[in-house]
């Protein structure tokens, strides 16, 4: 049965949300502060890079809609999912200084429906229990409370959202979490129930067993360059084992993006704060920032002294399929190279004007053909089929140097030594 749903927070989360159960048949209004956003929304333009949202956004404009005012939303809507912002503090822990707005401006407005707020964005396990506190301190005991975290990939986090692996609904009253799992329920995915502090935990639980793997998968990667094995076909082998699994075993340049690191760091704080030493994630974040600055050494190794050297780097995006820029490994890798005297260019096809803004001293390129012309050596940073797809034997010829970092082992080391490169990978021994 269509519902009528409200999203707090026009972001990347509550808008794929919104545009998504708009798309299920609900009537869906979206609240956010910025007008600039409202405006595009209103439009019809996602104001983020997220694959196949426009036209969806499109095909549900008859039931998606954006506003400024709170009460306007809560008058149209039942069920109002939470999507602000829960950027860390200097201490690490999640600043919930957005939602805590969002609870006054409910007891402003009076708010005395039977709404259900859901926590969609990611909060510090015992966040639940804090709102609802909140929510009963200031008279709004009818408002009802559930966490239901997200688990959508950026690039493909439509897909992530109508065809999810699980859903996760922690509810302190069980009516309450029965209305949300009805929204779910036409998905055909397992819905898991569980407490409010459980729901929490699981999605915090989640990402940092993801980035886990990752930085496993890169030490290994490490010691394969040491001993002459290749890590693609290590880390086939070990997923071949159902136990492992084949997904998130990639070796590269480290995990970035918005909330990978983020996560990893606020579970890290979450337990340090009730006295838990999180020893293991200590580790998953120190070899990530090390796996971001070995290809410096790995330059060097080819052209020694990295001063004046002509450093293309290909891709800046955190990953590919967004404009996203968040902890992008591109970001460290240039200011490292920047700090070698190196000179820096770069191409990327969709993360430039963000990248304009967060990285300094990096000559852009908004062709791939101009940012390798002439380079000492190139640097793959970001798989891009584009950049994949790029005709090597001519870059090779273009280039001033021949070294060629594959910072994601995308390419073929045979066929990148046959066009005449110094093919460095990650954790692979390119033929001679
Ligand atoms: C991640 C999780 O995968 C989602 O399930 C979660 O909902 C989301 O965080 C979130 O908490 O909101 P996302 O940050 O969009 O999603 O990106 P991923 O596709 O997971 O990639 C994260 C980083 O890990 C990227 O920099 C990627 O290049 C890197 N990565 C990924 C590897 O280096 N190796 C791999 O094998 C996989």
């Amino acid at each position: 049965m269509p519902q009528r749903i409200g999203v707090i927070g026009a972001g990347y989360v509550g808008l794929v949300t919104g545009a998504c159960l708009a798309s299920m048949g609900h009537q869906v209004t979206l609240r956010d502060i910025d007008e600039a956003k409202v405006r595009m929304i209103g439009d019809g333009e996602p104001p983020i890079h997220e694959d196949g949202l426009k036209q969806l956004m499109h095909e549900c404009r008859d039931r998606l809609r954006a506003t400024l005012d709170l009460a306007e939303m809560l008058e149209a809507s039942e069920i109002v999912f939470i999507a602000v912002d829960t950027p860390p503090t200097h201490s690490g822990d999640a600043d919930l200084s957005r939602v805590m707005t969002v609870l006054d401006e409910l007891e402003q407005i009076g708010a005395t429906g039977e709404h259900v707020l859901v926590m969609k964005s990611t909060v510090p396990v015992g966040t639940g229990e804090r709102v609802r506190a909140e929510l009963d301190k200031r008279g709004l005991e009818s408002i009802g409370y559930c966490s239901n975290p997200e688990f959508l990939k950026e690039g493909v986090a439509i897909a992530d959202f109508l065809s999810p692996d699980r859903v996760v609904i922690g509810d302190f009253r069980a009516a309450d979490g029965d209305k949300v799992a009805a929204l779910y329920e036409p998905l055909g995915a397992p819905i898991l129930r569980t407490s409010v502090p459980t729901a929490e935990m699981i999605k915090y639980a989640s990402n940092a067993f993801l980035a886990t793997k990752i930085s496993f998968i890169n030490e290994i990667a490490n010691v394969c360059e040491e001993v002459g094995a290749d890590v693609i076909e290590v880390a086939e082998g070990m997923g071949l084992d159902a136990r492992i699994g084949p997904k998130f075993l990639s070796a590269g340049v480290g995990f970035g993006g918005s909330c990978f690191p983020k996560d990893v760091s606020a579970l890290k704080q979450l337990a340090g704060n009730s006295g838990y030493h999180f020893q293991l994630l200590t580790s998953v974040i120190e070899v990530n920032e090390l796996q971001k600055r070995r290809v410096v050494g790995k330059l060097k190794r080819h052209l020694g002294d990295l001063e004046g050297k002509e450093i293309a780097l290909l891709g800046l995006a955190f990953k590919p399929g967004t404009d996203d820029m968040r902890e992008a490994s591109s970001v460290v890798l240039a200011a490292r190279l920047l700090a070698e005297a190196a000179s820096v260019r770069a191409y990327d096809p969709v993360a430039l004007e963000a990248a304009r803004h967060t990285v300094r001293g990096v000559e852009f390129f908004d062709d791939p053909w101009a940012c390798v012309t002439g380079a000492d050596a190139v640097v793959l940073v970001t798989e891009w089929p584009e950049i994949i797809g790029l005709d090597w034997p001519k870059v090779a010829q273009v280039m001033r140097g021949d070294v060629l970092v594959d910072g994601r082992n995308a390419l073929d080391p045979a066929d990148a030594v046959a066009a005449g490169f110094a093919y460095e990978g990650i954790g692979r021994v390119a033929p001679s």
